[in-house]
């Protein structure tokens, strides 16, 4: 995965690049800088038809209202939704995948369990002209995806590895200091952008010695949380602070990749009986929120799901109108058989400090900040 570029980012909707689909249905009048190949304009689909969500297990908050936004939404465009999850695991997301294109979904919007084990699913989607977004987690090694809507991935870890950087000198003082890194679920293509933009801040840290990873756990494999479990995170570090700061040596940071596992690390921590570090979080989770608030953890990112939602959703209604999908990033995400267009959206990291400016317009996380 490239480092992504923040100038990308800087495109907004309109100055989108408009893509030629993958299938022979796309091209014609798009009004944009269409790489089409100049076939006649797509008659789209019909209005009212059905369009598939698959999502993963619910591993976050994210995920939760993502399936209520999908369908509300959904149904408001005038389509009809399936949203399923998928808590037995990749087997069920395959099946639904399958029976999403048995009942007619035009559009198919996959959140992978793990983005490497859909292909023959997707395969035979793109056979039948079903076109697949990819939602939030990039689908890998298979040409049968077509559009990529997510925030920016890499940016999010560079915004968790800049905030524990600034938390530290804000409540630790001077350092040197010692932190320890968790990184999300190997199975899921989100997790490395993460690791790799936090490690890009925080690695020359290590290596000036202004950080030390005093566990010596620091490769992604190393410091990996199978399926996003809250009970993986806590149970590595009831390990690490036992064998490494049992003997007193402070623990001052540590890298979450997200609030539940932040969460997690926060309580085998305190059952130590060690003072609270730095953590970094992400998805602005209700608890992870109050935390903030009361000055426990130190950050989070907000990616507003109803914005990816809506942008989905966006989505649909120019492939039901037979017009393109839009990009604003075709380099970063290569899926190991394609360049996947993307449409990113940027992440915000919230702190004690802006959460009530952030959160002003959420109608959940507003009224927790003020
Ligand atoms: C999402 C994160 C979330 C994680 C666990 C990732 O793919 O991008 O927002 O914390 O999955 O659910």
């Amino acid at each position: 995965m490239k480092k992504l570029t923040t100038t990308l980012l800087a495109l907004t909707a309109a100055s989108a690049l408009v893509l030629s689909g993958c299938s022979s249905d796309r091209g014609g009048d798009s009004g944009g800088d269409s790489t089409g190949g100049g076939e006649s304009a797509a008659a789209g689909f019909e209005e009212g038809a059905t369009i598939g969500v698959a999502l993963p297990q619910k591993t976050s908050e994210n995920w939760v209202l993502a399936e209520e936004l999908f369908n509300d939404g959904l149904t408001e465009a005038g389509f009809k939704p399936i949203v399923q999850f998928a808590n037995g695991g990749v087997s069920e997301q395959q099946s639904q995948i399958d029976a999403m294109v048995e009942q007619g979904a035009k559009v198919i919007i996959v959140g992978a369990i793990d983005g490497t084990q859909l292909g023959s699913q997707l395969k035979s989607a793109a056979d039948q002209g079903v076109k697949v977004i990819a939602y939030d987690r990039l689908l890998e090694n298979t040409d049968a995806v077509d559009l990529y809507v997510a925030f920016d991935n890499f940016r999010v870890g560079e915004l968790q590895g800049e905030a524990l950087l600034t938390g530290l000198a804000e409540r630790k003082g001077e350092g040197p200091y010692n932190i320890e890194l968790i990184a999300g679920s190997p199975d899921d293509a989100n997790s490395t952008p993460f690791f790799e933009g936090a490690m890009s801040v925080l690695q020359p840290k290590i290596d000036d010695g202004t950080l030390t990873v005093v566990s010596g756990q620091t490769s992604q494999e190393q410091v990996a949380t199978q399926g996003w479990k809250a009970e993986n995170a806590q149970k590595r570090m009831d390990t690490i602070v036992s064998g490494s700061y049992g003997d007193g040596t402070e623990l001052h940071g540590i890298l979450s990749p997200n609030d539940t596992l932040a969460r997690a690390a926060l309580t085998s921590v305190s059952q130590a009986g060690l003072p609270t570090p730095v953590i970094t979080g992400q998805d602005s989770e209700v608890e992870s929120v109050k935390s903030i608030v009361a000055g426990e953890q130190y950050s989070t990112i907000y990616k507003d799901t109803r914005e990816l939602v809506a942008e989905s959703i966006r989505q649909v209604q120019l492939a039901q109108k037979g017009e393109d999908f839009e990009a604003n990033d075709t380099e970063s995400y290569d899926n190991g058989v394609k360049v996947v267009p993307a449409f990113l959206l940027d992440p915000i990291i919230v702190t004690q400090e802006n959460a009530a400016d952030v959160y002003a317009n959420d109608p959940t996380l507003g009224p927790l900040t003020q």
